[in-house]
């Protein structure tokens, strides 16, 4: 059983699908023209059409496969899904003229939708710029704003809702209640959990892999999602080789501590040192797209290589994630933020078929199945590393110098979050090495040295992050070890940004 959204093309689908996850019910997003035969597969029990950049009155305006209401499914339409949702039975969508965004505050709501909810604070995310000009027949609003006397409605058999405003971002106070309700008048059932989806994905990976027959070739960087995939293969017995490339972007000690972690896991691990490689063919580069891109293709070519030798192979499997995913490539109609290599840079004739089990999860489910699967409390709870390692924490050119001071940074930065107790609190933590000197001083002499930027941040699944509010007596100490064991370092700042508007590495 699960909950199909429909997306066309909001920024906010994926949260969607978190939200519903973190109500314990499966869901999984479906291109919002998906076909009622990609639909049923997924087995819904209830289907929620999500918002999107495109109004309903252009001519072309995306819409649902027209078959869907045939399902008789509950669905309930958020923003520009319930203005397809008002529009398709014959209710009427205005151009309000301006673009109503930001906080709102819902009146009188009423319906099955907004039971429990907390009087007092009834805050709701707005963004739209149609609004709800005539219900359909029989229809009825069932809350409004200052701004919108059509703010939800719903449908005369309770089986269809729409909610102009965003229940999944957390500026929607009571947001996920609402969702929670839609649940429960579906009746869909609240039993997802860690234990299903390992279930899951052991049928998917043994279906696919012809019971483990079809030999698979992973990538492993050490991180918590290869690391997981790397033991979920093992465990289940597919046959497989794990690759570990040193690329030379690695952290201080890095190879060694992934071998020392996943052999005793009975991982068949194999080492591949290709810094050489790397780092000359990212010499000159400064451009962190570009940056990625060449790392990507020397990524592919090294595994090629290696896979010609200890092939064949017919999938290279991959710990990808869904923000990857999602932020790679965009769901139609969104942006594309950044092309992390293990997604956007894969050529067309990469040779394998692609196995990526992940590919719909957030880390924090991956770390729930690694705890399922005993991955060591070190494994699972590592901060996130980026593909493309310490090269797009190099802001500008690459230089084997450069690595070298930033490696060193790092892990003082890192170990003082262990020694201090604060390396679980932080999502992620990272230096950042700019190209810009500054003046300083040292004894009577006068230092010009590079600027270094420590961030931390705390978040649910690297999509939106706050900086974390590390205790200042602890960054003073972090300072002052950098400063004095890397001559090269003049200053030290500490990143106050989030994300959004900031994304958490600098490049
Ligand atoms: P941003 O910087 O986009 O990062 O806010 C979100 C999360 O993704 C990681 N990241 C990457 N991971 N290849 C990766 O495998 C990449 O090119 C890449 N860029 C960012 C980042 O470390 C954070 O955890």
């Amino acid at each position: 059983m699960s909950v199909v959204i429909l997306d066309f093309g909001s920024q906010y689908t994926r949260l969607i699908a978190r939200r519903i996850r973190e109500l314990h019910a499966y869901s999984v997003i479906l291109p919002g023209r998906a076909t009622v035969e990609e639909i049923s597969r997924h087995n819904p029990q209830a289907v929620i059409l999500s918002g999107g950049p495109a109004s309903v009155l252009q001519p072309g305006a995306p819409q649902p496969d027209e078959r869907l209401f045939d399902l008789n499914l509950p669905i309930l339409g958020i923003c520009y899904g319930m203005q397809y949702l008002v529009r398709r039975f014959g209710g009427r969508i205005t151009p309000t003229g301006t673009r109503e965004y930001g906080r709102a505050h819902l009146i009188q709501c009423d319906g099955p939708l907004f039971g429990g909810l907390e009087g007092g604070d009834l805050q709701v995310w707005m963004s739209h710029s149609d609004a709800v000009a005539d219900l359909p027949l029989g229809w009825r609003g069932t809350a409004r704003t200052e701004g919108n006397p059509i703010a939800a409605v719903e449908s005369p058999d309770k089986r269809m809702f729409g909610i102009q405003f965003h229940p999944e971002v957390a500026h929607t106070l009571q947001g996920k209640l609402i969702l929670a309700n839609f649940l429960r008048v579906a009746s869909v059932p609240l039993d997802w959990t860690p234990e299903h989806t390992l279930e899951r994905l052991i049928s998917e990976v043994q279906e696919r892999t012809d019971g483990g027959r079809k030999r698979v070739l992973l990538a492993v960087s050490g991180g918590v999602d290869s690391s997981t995939l790397a033991l979920l293969l093992t465990r289940v017995g597919i046959e497989h080789t794990a690759v570990f490339v040193d690329h030379g972007l690695l952290r201080l000690n890095e190879r060694e501590e992934v071998e020392q972690a996943l052999l005793p896991l009975g991982v068949n691990l194999v080492s591949v040192g290709a810094s050489k490689r790397f780092v000359s063919a990212l010499a000159g580069i400064s451009d962190p797209e570009e940056k990625r891109k060449v790392i990507g293709r020397e990524f592919i070519a090294v595994f090629r290589e290696k896979a010609l030798k200890l092939g064949p192979f017919h999938f290279l499997a991959q710990g990808t994630l869904y923000p990857d995913v999602i932020e790679s490539a965009g769901s139609e109609g969104s942006a594309s933020i950044k092309s992390h290599h293990n997604v956007g840079g894969l050529p067309d004739d990469i040779g394998f078929e692609l196995l990526e089990p992940f590919r719909y999860l957030f880390k924090d489910e991956v770390r729930e199945l690694a705890a399922l699967l005993g991955l060591p409390e070190e494994l699972r709870m590592r901060h996130p590393f980026p593909g493309p390692g310490l090269a797009i924490r190099i802001i500008g050119e690459i230089t084997p110098e450069r690595l070298g001071i930033l490696r060193e940074a790092d892990s003082i930065f890192i170990s003082s979050l262990k020694e201090a107790g604060l390396y679980n609190q932080v999502w992620q933590a990272l230096t950042v090495l700019t190209p810009v000197r500054s003046v300083g001083v040292v004894g009577d002499e006068r230092r010009y040295g590079y600027i270094l930027a420590l961030r931390a941040v705390t978040s649910v699944d690297g999509m939106t992050a706050d900086w974390s509010r590390l205790p200042h007596e602890f960054l003073d100490q972090v300072a002052a070890r950098i400063t004095r064991n890397i001559p090269q370092i003049g200053r030290v700042v500490y990143d106050i940004t989030s994300k959004p508007p900031a994304t958490i590495e600098w490049e």
